[in-house]
């Protein structure tokens, strides 16, 4: 019996000892160890023992027991020792490695230059007004002193949805919606920045899709010096100190009289180049005081109240400001372009 139990931990020993996984080592102990095992067996047969060799058949079989056991539980350890090695080599990080670099986006320098727009007129007492982008015939044009037949409307090419839809040609109607809203009491002094649409040609210049700002100021006592104060004011402080104005004459249905603002150039202070044509000026928005029909259709009454408006091209005021020469670039998602307006 003992060299059958010898033999047994030497097969037990040797099995343990090519274990390769825990799982193994685990049968191993239940088939040798357990109450079913040949250990167990042989312990069983123990009866027919003399009482002489009973004891060290005992003794033998518990010593076979145990260094069976603490084999395996060796092994068992050094196999899970192997496992965690191997993990944490498998998860090591290298700490001196550098970074790598969060890619930020940036805002995209139409909404940048809207933004500052904003925050100057609303540190002129402005508050900002928005409308629907599709719009009714009405709004966009009749209401602003451009009756069905009035030849002004060829200057705005149009996307018509219906005979009385339309997408929105410019910014303009939002004043007409807004003055319908202060049922004929002033004041009234908004902007109101927006995409507009035009049928055009896709150009350097040119895009179907563009965007506005307008503004609208009515009150009683309301005169043509007010609005030009508003624009020294605002073209000192988004194009800078050092830049003069000039109001000259022009044409707008819903205005009357119709001025065009232009601001010295900045490249050449005014001597004349390239940019401002010679002229040594450049011309930024569209304004005039309010047209009495405009402001009596919207439900003011033209002998208490005056008013201006303005309205200016964005994409215009951005090309100015960053020196880009193509209206597309605004509009092509090209991130080499976008990229250089990131915030630092
Ligand atoms: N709506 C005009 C356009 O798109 C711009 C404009 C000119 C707006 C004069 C105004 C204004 O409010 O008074 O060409």
């Amino acid at each position: 019996m003992i060299d059958r139990l010898q033999q047994l931990k030497d097969e037990a020993i040797t099995k343990a000892n090519e274990a390769t996984t825990i799982k193994e080592l685990k049968d191993l102990r239940v088939s040798y160890l357990g109450k079913k095992g040949p250990i167990t067996e042989v312990l069983k047969g123990m009866g027919k023992l003399s009482a002489d060799e009973r004891p060290k058949v005992g003794q033998a079989a518990n010593e076979v027991r145990e260094a069976v056991a603490t084999v395996i539980e060796e092994k068992e350890q050094k196999l899970e020792e192997a496992a965690l090695t191997e993990k944490l080599k498998s998860e090591s990080i290298d700490v001196t490695l550098p970074g790598r670099p969060i890619n930020k986006g940036s805002r995209h320098p139409l909404t940048s230059v809207v933004e500052t727009i904003e925050d100057i007129f609303i540190g002129m007492g402005f508050t900002v007004a928005e409308g629907p982008e599709v719009e009714t015939d009405y709004y966009n044009f009749e209401s602003l002193n451009l009756p069905k037949d009035h030849p002004a409307r060829d200057m705005q090419d149009t996307f018509f949805i219906t005979n009385d839809l339309l997408l929105r040609t410019q910014t303009s109607p939002v004043q007409t919606r807004t003055m319908e809203k202060h049922e004929g009491r002033g004041p009234v002094k908004i902007i109101c920045p927006g995409k507009v649409y035009r049928r055009d040609e896709d150009d350097a210049t040119h895009s179907h899709q563009f965007m506005q700002i307008e503004g609208l100021v009515v009150d009683e006592g309301i005169r043509m010096s007010d609005l030009k104060g508003i624009f020294e004011q605002f073209v000192k402080k988004y194009f800078g100190e050092g830049r003069e104005i000039r109001l000259r004459p022009s044409f707008f249905p819903f205005t009357e009289p119709s001025a065009e603002l232009d601001v010295s150039c900045a490249i050449c202070g005014g001597d004349g180049c390239r940019t401002c044509k010679q002229t040594g000026w450049i011309e930024v928005l569209g304004s005039g005081m309010v047209h009495p029909n405009v402001l009596r259709m919207s439900g003011f009454d033209p002998e208490k109240y005056t008013g201006f408006a303005f309205g200016m091209g964005v994409e215009r005021f951005a090309m100015l400001k960053y020196g880009v020469d193509d209206i597309r670039h605004f509009y092509t998602n090209d991130t080499r372009f976008l990229s250089q307006f990131k915030r630092v």
